[in-house]
């Protein structure tokens, strides 16, 4: 996690036919998803997020109007509009994601490499910015 960058986080293009987009674990996805949660109705004012993990992976969605998201490695920032229902954009641990913009229609939904664990979360910044330069 300490030696990720925004540049190992990427957006997967998944195959799209006849409108239907199919996404088949560890196929289409780097990962064994074990958890899927979606975000929905949210306030656009909201701004979500706003932490870090230590070990787990995700591929995040952006659907109808879709949302901004803002990843962070502690040296360098990347932005994404996330409104296309056959992009992903995949999140490697030890990243700090910033979701905004969304509009009363987005959904945004989630995969996951882990079960819900809060123990794997930084939520504090200058937690997650000791971890990426500690030297030690
Ligand atoms: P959190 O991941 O903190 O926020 P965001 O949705 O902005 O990224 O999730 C919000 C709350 O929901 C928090 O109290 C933790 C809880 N939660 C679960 O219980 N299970 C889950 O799978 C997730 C993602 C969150």
């Amino acid at each position: 996690m300490k030696n990720n960058t925004v540049f190992d986080c990427k957006i997967i293009e998944f195959k799209k036919q006849n409108n239907n987009i199919t996404i088949e674990n560890k196929l289409d996805i780097p990962f064994d998803v074990k958890r899927i949660y979606y975000l929905y109705d949210v306030n656009n004012s909201s701004i979500r997020g706003e932490h870090a993990h230590k070990d787990l992976f995700q591929v995040i969605f952006g659907l109808n109007q879709g949302l901004k998201i803002k990843i962070d490695d502690g040296q360098n920032v990347k932005t994404f509009n996330l409104n296309n229902p056959n992009k992903g954009l995949l999140i490697v641990p030890g990243i700090w994601r910033t979701l905004t913009e969304f509009s009363p229609e987005s959904i945004c939904i989630v995969m996951a490499s882990e079960l819900y664990s809060e123990e794997d979360y930084i939520r504090d910044y200058n937690e997650f910015l000791n971890l990426k330069n500690d030297t030690s």
